[in-house]
């Protein structure tokens, strides 16, 4: 018999117990984890975030998921885990310039392909359209535009870009911001709930791609340097774009 939507389980029985287990580290007060207490790792997304992405992905009916900043693997575990739920052809291919152990090591995922190299060099397959680009690798302006200059051709059109530290990285944020300037894509930047001592949010950006062509996307020679928080080192650059992302409210 055929499924209807009632019987398709959407919970917790696709995410492997090795992700669960490691969601109890979680501190939630801070959107932090627990790496020794009074020590608070923030390398992996928050929970809520990572939970976000799951659902994104079986809302969009993904199958094709490339994702940057693999680290400990736990946003790629669920990626992965949503993955699985209605397409056991889905892949994602997850990219990282170290590789460190991760959480996931001894669960049975066939649908991921570990790449390890710099994302803007490593090889990937040239023959798959992507229906997600996921970006968290280091947050310059340098790597991320030039992550997004590389990888947005591979989206398909109504395909979506998920940006994690849109608010907390001056890098991130301005090329979010150079997508929001592009006519061909459209965005909304979310609150994460993580504040850093500064007051700044995380925040998740979801872009989508709405046309294929000009203009295309650039690298912005001004920016190349941006990369720190404005509280800590603000230049003229920084200050300026600063400025315009408060206003647009990026
Ligand atoms: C914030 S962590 C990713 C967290 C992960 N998405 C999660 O939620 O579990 C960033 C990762 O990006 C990797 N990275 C930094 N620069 C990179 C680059 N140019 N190419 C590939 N990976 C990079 C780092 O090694 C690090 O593991």
């Amino acid at each position: 018999m055929k499924k209807t939507t009632c019987d398709i389980d959407y919970g917790n029985q696709h995410i492997p117990l090795s992700v669960r287990k490691y969601e109890q580290k979680y501190v939630q007060e801070c959107g932090g984890w627990d790496i020794g207490l009074p020590h608070i790792s923030y390398a992996n997304v928050e929970v809520e975030v990572a939970r976000f992405y799951y659902s994104f992905i079986n809302l969009v009916g993904a199958k094709y998921i490339l994702e940057t900043g693999t680290n400990t693997g736990y946003s790629t575990a669920m990626i992965a885990a949503a993955l699985s739920i209605k397409d056991p052809d889905g892949v994602l291919y997850t990219i990282d310039i170290n590789n460190i152990p991760k959480i996931f090591e001894n669960e049975d995922f066939t649908n991921v392909r570990f790449l390890i190299g710099n994302s803007i060099t490593v090889s990937i397959p040239d023959n798959v359209q992507f229906d997600i680009l996921i970006i968290d690798s280091d947050h310059s302006y340098s790597t991320v535009m030039r992550e997004l200059i590389r990888f947005e051709p591979l989206l398909k059109t109504g395909g979506y870009i998920l940006m994690h530290d849109t608010h907390y990285f001056d890098g991130v944020g301005l090329a979010v911001s150079q997508l929001c300037d592009n006519p061909r894509f459209e965005k909304i930047t979310l609150e994460a709930p993580r504040y850093h001592p500064n007051g700044r949010c995380t925040g998740v950006s979801i872009i989508r791609k709405n046309n294929e062509g000009i203009p295309l996307l650039f690298f912005d020679d001004e920016y190349a340097a941006v990369n720190v928080y404005e509280d800590e080192t603000a230049t003229g650059i920084q200050e300026s774009y600063i400025n315009k992302r408060r206003q647009r409210r990026l």
